[in-house]
């Protein structure tokens, strides 16, 4: 490794067919990586280290220690090196096809690629609990107490069933089903609407365990029918996990309209994906004959 020498990590964005928000509380998710992706190249530098992003629209440079502690690639970064036992100044330059703040799981995605660029500038194997452990780190100056749902995705790709402190169980999706991403370009925090959730679970503690429960079974059905490819089982799923989360307020007018327009055009399922109020992307899901 040289001073100027560049290694790169590359990881995917996602997004949540079920179980979104009761993921945290100890349900089952059942989640997908997107087509879209960010990769991050990481070098050594002899200053401070820094942060550059290229995302189209959200271009930065951000340096220590004027950010320290409050920019999560700065944690990534630091947490990564202490783990390797280094004391070395790193420049991350970040690229990004992932809208961010959309649900989109693109915060994720830079954390787990920026760890895996690191690993692979100090020549080190990427194990993919590390990597977990690592990227969560990040994960956590954004989210404050994320599942972990976004950041499985981002390591292990495909489709996959997710609970909390267990190892993810990758699905074999039936090739026939075919999910659409519209994103309604409203920007909005995650760990807002996970604090919205908690504070359903103080208030009315059995009830919300109730649903915890609920919706652990309800993305079982969605793993079986995503995997046999019964597409009314997923669909009704996913129509049902609209209304609920809609309840818990985090639909809006506009995703809504969106899901009643998806609804009238044909699709099977239609309902708000990841921590909702309006800057969430909607996930549709499709007969391929409808398409084609
Ligand atoms: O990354 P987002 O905004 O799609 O939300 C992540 C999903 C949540 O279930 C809302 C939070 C979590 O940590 O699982």
């Amino acid at each position: 490794m040289t001073l100027h020498s560049t290694a790169f990590g590359e990881a995917p964005g996602k997004v949540i067919i079920t179980g979104e928000h009761f993921v945290v509380h100890g349900s089952l998710a059942l989640a997908t990586a997107l087509d879209k992706i960010v990769k991050v190249g990481a070098r050594i530098t002899e200053s401070n280290h820094e942060v550059i992003s290229k995302t189209s629209g959200t271009s930065f440079k951000i340096r220590d220690p004027e950010a320290k502690g409050t920019f999560p690639s700065l944690k990534t970064i630091e947490r990564t090196l202490s783990f390797l036992g280094s004391n070395e100044r790193v420049t991350i330059t970040i690229e990004s096809e992932i809208p961010n703040a959309s649900g989109l799981g693109s915060s994720s995605a830079v954390a787990v690629a920026t760890v895996a660029a690191i690993m692979r500038l100090h020549g080190k194997d990427i194990d993919r609990q590390i990597l977990f452990d690592l990227a969560m780190e990040g994960e956590m100056v954004i989210h404050g107490n994320p599942s972990g749902v976004d950041v499985a995705v981002a390591i292990y790709g495909g489709t996959i069933l997710f609970k909390r402190g267990m190892v993810p169980k990758i699905l074999e999706p039936d090739p026939q089903l075919e999910l659409v991403v519209g994103v309604s370009g409203i920007r909005r925090k995650t760990s807002r609407m996970i604090e919205m959730f908690a504070k359903v679970r103080a208030e009315t503690p059995h009830y919300f365990e109730a649903m915890v429960r609920s919706s652990d079974s309800f993305t079982r059905i969605a793993a079986e029918a995503i995997e046999s490819g019964n597409i009314e089982d997923l669909g009704a799923v996913m129509n049902f996990y609209n209304s609920v989360l809609s309840y818990f307020g985090l639909g809006t007018k506009d995703t809504d309209k969106m899901v009643d327009i998806c609804l009238s055009a044909g699709a099977v399922g239609a309902k708000i994906t990841g921590a909702g109020e309006g800057g969430a992307s909607l996930l549709l899901l499709h007969h391929i004959s409808v398409i084609t």
